[in-house]
């Protein structure tokens, strides 16, 4: 097979834990035998340095010319008092919504060489294993009427019927697959347009009969992510719940620095790791490449759908932090400190180790 990949390094540790994840992709790729081939392309703060705009024309073509785009990471002190059309966050949204990405996937899963990095204690986060799925291109991210005069600021939060179906399908769809519980997070007790989402949702569950739908108000769901995390399969929410909530859902796991994304559309697909562009640490070989790494994993699953290839990858990753290497970002003392060149090398060992484990094992059967 053969594959069009286009790469959105960014800003800050983008480039870097960009470099990790297409050293990853390759490796793996040359394993299953496919073809991918990668094309480099500017957006966020450096795309404004060079063009004035931090997403080009040409960026975007070759986005809709790829069949996958991965992003390393974007935005930067630097940019932070443009005008709000020219900050690297415009670009992003403008990407999303440009490619219809309107599902964003966010696994909160913790790996168990982790669970004592969690800020919650070991017995409340040991086995946490849920996924959010946060609309992406509605709500009131993109809503009008919008703006600002001297006297008042104004956003419009809407959903069209259409809009929750496909987000509400796609939970359900991925609830039947895991433990059949989606928990839908609203604000039906204040907000029309979130009992107008509840009951489209209500709809969509009655042609997914096997899976549980629960409802919980978002402010509720904040405070049951950390109480008991673990009551959690699917969660299913509009766009600036899930903003929050994937916040509070990748920092119980131990580590920003660990989760991958995936924004999937009709059409198109995006993966990037849920970090930011974190440009105190950027062009020290320091920063952790494992969200980028496994967002891979996550190219491999869902673009690919070659779900034997992501594994791989996340054996080896958990392999690798249970052998006790971290990056510094998230190293302690008793830990082996190690580059982001080193880990992603001794991740390819891992995937090169279980490669040939899996193939003895075939072999021996
Ligand atoms: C995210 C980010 C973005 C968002 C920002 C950078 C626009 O916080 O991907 O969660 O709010 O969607
Ligand atoms: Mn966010």
């Amino acid at each position: 097979m053969n594959y069009r990949v286009t790469l959105l390094p960014g800003d800050g540790i983008g480039p870097e834990v960009t470099k990790a994840a297409v050293d990853v992709m390759k490796f793996i790729a040359n394993k299953f035998d496919v073809d991918i081939q990668t094309t480099e392309e500017l957006m966020g703060g450096c795309s404004y340095e060079k063009h004035g705009t931090p997403l080009t024309d040409e960026t975007l073509q070759a986005c809709y010319d790829s069949d996958a785009v991965f992003l390393g990471a974007v935005g930067g002190y630097k940019w932070d008092s443009l005008p709000h059309r020219l900050k690297p966050e415009a670009a992003l949204l403008k990407l999303r919504k440009s490619l219809g990405l309107f599902a964003n996937i966010r696994p909160a899963k913790v790996y168990s060489a982790f669970v004592n990095s969690s800020s919650l204690k070991s017995e409340i986060i040991n086995n946490t294993d849920f996924i959010v799925f946060r609309e992406l291109t509605g709500g009131i991210y993109f809503g009008e009427p919008r703006g600002m005069d001297e006297n008042k600021g104004w956003n419009t939060m809407v959903y069209s019927r259409e809009e929750v179906i496909r987000i509400a399908r796609m939970a359900f769809l991925t609830a039947r697959r895991r433990n059949k519980v989606v928990t839908n997070v609203d604000k039906a007790n204040v907000l029309e347009v979130s009992q107008f989402w509840r009951n489209v949702v209500e709809e969509v569950s009655k042609d997914y009969p096997d899976v549980e739908l629960r409802h919980m108000y978002v402010d509720n769901a904040a405070m049951q992510i950390v109480r008991n995390p673990k009551q959690f399969d699917v969660i299913v929410t509009g766009n600036i719940f899930g903003d929050i909530i994937s916040d509070i859902a990748g920092m119980i796991t131990g580590s920003l620095g660990m989760l991958p994304s995936a924004s999937l559309g009709k059409d198109y697909a995006l993966y990037e790791p849920v970090h930011g562009s974190a440009p105190d640490i950027a062009g020290k070989n320091i920063a952790n490449p494992i969200a980028a790494i496994t967002s891979v994993a996550m190219m491999f699953e869902h673009t690919f759908e070659m779900d034997k290839a992501a594994e791989l990858i996340y054996s080896a990753v958990s392999k690798t932090l249970g052998n006790g290497y971290r990056t510094a970002d998230i190293g302690k003392e008793t830990d082996k400190i190690v580059s982001t060149d080193e880990m992603t090398k001794l991740i390819k060992d891992e995937i090169e180790n279980i490669y040939n484990e899996q193939a003895i094992g075939v072999f021996t059967l």
